[in-house]
């Protein structure tokens, strides 16, 4: 079987049987063993689907949440839904109001810069980062931002890569902490394996574009660059041992979830999506049952070079793509990429850069 036939039955696979594939996965209330309680979690795109769902959930465990979006209006409305949730739960559990509004447009890295700038400005520890926000503008046409990358190169793996980037500081500072741990969660997509190797001579699709190809290419990079610097992270000693033992890097798919993910797709289509395609796929709630898993699990870190720290939607060790395990393009992915951050980066992202490259 050639391996586009391959990858087209494991994806049709997936979707049909995607309930039957989480049927061991526990009750997002009782997904992890570790307390969360207090920590400071940023989740990106949480104003909808998957994000959104992961925010009730880190809201509900009395986390102190950063809600990183980039519409403000929509921001400030699930603030509100989070509070009124916390509220009726209130019980004898002391209830958690710390949960703020902070803007970040993935489609622009001087806002990446903005969002990183305040953050680590508070000089609190940031205990999880879980890098959910993505785009899949299904068969609309090829959109480049800032005049120079295409939407989903942007989106999905250059601007969370710089956010990681900007964001080590505070990480670090959390992984200095309490359990002596930080996490960084890519929410990531069995659909990398679609893309074969990442395109330098043509990041952004001038020549062939089509979003599938653009989502699976932005979402390999991430998984390579994710590899690249949980080896690089290695290289830092502190007292408590390498920075790569105490900032997580975990990849994890999702599972194929009911969300706004079709949004641009007809109106007929997204009709259709959502009335049939809630019988298959997993709801935006058991979608994010795998980043909670993540945040809250303690086998979660797998860090063996066997799985990469990848895990499926049924919240087991999985393997990536063979192009996602390469340590070469990892690397190459990486010099790539701090080519095109470099002028964003911080003096102390900068310092950290170049105490991983010797
Ligand atoms: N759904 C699936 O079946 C599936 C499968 C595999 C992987 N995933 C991955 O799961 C993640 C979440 O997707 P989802 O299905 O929950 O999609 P969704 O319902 O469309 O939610 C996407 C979220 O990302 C935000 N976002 C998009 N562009 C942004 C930007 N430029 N700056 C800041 N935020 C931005 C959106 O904000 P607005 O509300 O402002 O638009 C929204 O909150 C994505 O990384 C996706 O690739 C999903």
């Amino acid at each position: 079987m050639s391996r586009w036939a391959k990858d087209f039955a494991g994806v049709t696979y997936d979707v049909l049987f995607q309930r039957w594939i989480c049927r061991k996965v526990p009750a997002m209330r009782n997904i992890g063993d570790e307390d969360i309680v207090g920590l400071n979690v940023v989740v990106t795109g949480c104003t909808s689907g998957i994000g959104k769902a992961a925010a009730y959930e880190f809201a509900r465990r009395d986390c102190n949440l950063f809600l990183a979006c980039r519409n403000s209006s929509k921001g400030e409305k699930l603030r509100g839904e989070l509070l009124e949730m916390c509220r009726k739960e209130g019980g004898s559990k002391k209830r958690n109001n710390n949960i703020r509004i902070m803007i970040l447009d993935l489609s622009s890295l001087d806002s990446v810069v903005c969002f990183a700038k305040e953050f680590n400005s508070m000089k609190v520890p940031l205990d999880v980062l879980v890098n959910n926000a993505g785009v899949f503008a299904m068969g609309a046409p090829r959109t480049m931002c800032l005049g120079k990358y295409e939407l989903h190169l942007l989106t999905n793996f250059l601007s969370n890569g710089l956010l990681t980037l900007l964001l080590l500081p505070s990480l670090l500072r959390a992984a200095g902490s309490k359990g002596g741990k930080s996490k960084v969660i890519m929410v990531n997509s069995k659909l990398h394996q679609m893309c074969t190797g990442f395109k330098f001579g043509d990041p952004n699709f001038d020549k062939g574009y089509h979003s599938k190809k653009a989502y699976a290419q932005s979402k390999l990079a991430q998984f390579l660059f994710t590899n690249a610097l949980r080896t690089k992270l290695q290289s830092i000693e502190g007292a408590k041992g390498s920075a790569a033992s105490r900032v997580q890097l975990m990849t994890l798919h999702p599972g194929n979830v009911t969300t706004d993910v079709v949004r641009t797709l007809p109106n007929i289509v997204q009709k259709a999506y959502n009335t049939i395609m809630p019988l298959f796929l997993l709801s935006p709630e058991e979608g994010a049952r795998s980043t909670l898993f993540a945040a809250t699990a303690s086998t979660a870190n797998d860090d063996s070079k066997e799985v990469f720290n990848y895990f499926n939607s049924n919240c087991e060790p999985t393997m990536p793509s063979v192009e996602a395990r390469d340590p070469a393009e990892a690397q190459k992915v990486w010099e790539w990429t701090l080519g095109e951050v470099d002028p964003y980066l911080s003096k102390e992202a900068k310092e950290l850069v170049l105490a991983m490259n010797v």
